[in-house]
């Protein structure tokens, strides 16, 4: 699904991101340009990267 219509990045793509260590919505920025130029995609970018954060933090064993 399209999320950032201004530059065509997808969830798919945010989600590589955040695989690869953007962790953050100004790292989502700087790798992708979203939020850039109108920033009609901020709120579901967002939402896509703490879904995307809360997944991982799932996956990942917990430490005591
Ligand atoms: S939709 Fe992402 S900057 Fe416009």
């Amino acid at each position: 699904m399209y999320v950032c219509i201004c530059h065509g990045v997808t969830d798919s793509q945010i989600e590589d991101a955040v695989d690869n260590g953007a962790h953050t919505m100004k790292q989502l920025t700087h790798e992708l340009k979203i939020g850039s130029q109108c920033g009609k995609c901020c709120q579901c970018s967002k939402r896509v990267l703490n879904n995307k954060l809360m997944k991982i933090s799932e996956a990942e064993p917990r430490v005591a």
